[in-house]
């Protein structure tokens, strides 16, 4: 399974490294095989050797050029990374990416052969107006993205369960699982407010293929105990 951390705007350089330090002896003392993946803030990427991918949260669609305040794939070729995030709900609604703009930093970073988490999820109005429309969001949240990408994955997140305690319930996120796997034949991470002690369950549906964790993941210990389950339900 893949059980992702995404830190967003969380933790420095050095804390940042203090935690890769943690992970690694953990992963390595446990001899778990779980594919990890971790998006610490930009400021806090360096070129990271082990067990655990670091990835970044977001990258212009471009090698360099004037963009300020963004970075390109020259930066990240730097570190050697080679994972990345794409529409996240805080990039589209917090920072207003289009479906187009999103939809051409996924070509993009598919042409240079990237991992992407591509992220979809649906606001609360829009799950209250019943599962055909929230279904046909979904879709939209899809359009120019190419879902037979080999190095896709998909990371359902629901708008309203991330960042606030609250989750769909398990018959819900397989629900939706297995509706999104007839159409992406790809793995497909659920994300929304988990946590060290709802992991577990959720990682145990079916067609859940890992995690992405956002601040449950902040403090090593639960993330580890957040692989530990992946590993002993050895799906
Ligand atoms: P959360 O965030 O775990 O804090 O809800 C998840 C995410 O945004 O990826």
């Amino acid at each position: 399974m893949i059980i992702a951390a995404n830190f967003k705007t969380n933790l420095t350089r050095y804390q940042t490294r203090e935690y890769f330090t943690a992970l690694e002896r953990f992963i390595h003392d446990n001899g778990l095989s779980q594919e990890v993946l971790v998006f610490p803030a930009m400021s806090s990427l360096y070129s990271h050797s082990g067990k655990a991918i670091m990835g970044v949260q977001n990258a212009y669609p471009a090698v360099n050029g004037a963009f300020t305040g963004e970075i390109g794939c020259e930066q990240l070729n730097e570190f050697g990374i080679k994972t990345i995030l794409i529409g996240h709900s805080e990039r589209r609604h917090v920072l207003g990416e289009t479906q187009e703009f999103i939809a051409a930093k996924y070509e993009f970073y598919k042409n240079l052969g990237y991992k992407i988490i591509y992220c979809i999820g649906e606001p609360l109005h829009v799950r209250e107006s019943g599962e055909e429309k929230m279904l046909e969001y979904l879709r939209a949240q899809l359009v120019g993205i190419d879902t037979a990408y080999e190095n896709l994955v998909i990371a359902y997140e629901p708008v309203w369960a991330i960042g606030t305690g609250l989750t769909p319930t398990l018959e819900e996120i397989e629900k939706l699982h297995t509706i999104l796997s007839l159409t992406c034949k790809t793995k497909i991470l659920y994300g929304g407010s988990v946590k060290a002690d709802n992991a577990k369950e959720i990682l145990a549906l079916e067609n859940v293929d890992g995690i992405l964790v956002g601040s449950g993941a902040l403090k090593v210990n639960d993330f580890c105990s957040m692989i530990s389950d992946a590993q002993k339900l050895n799906k």
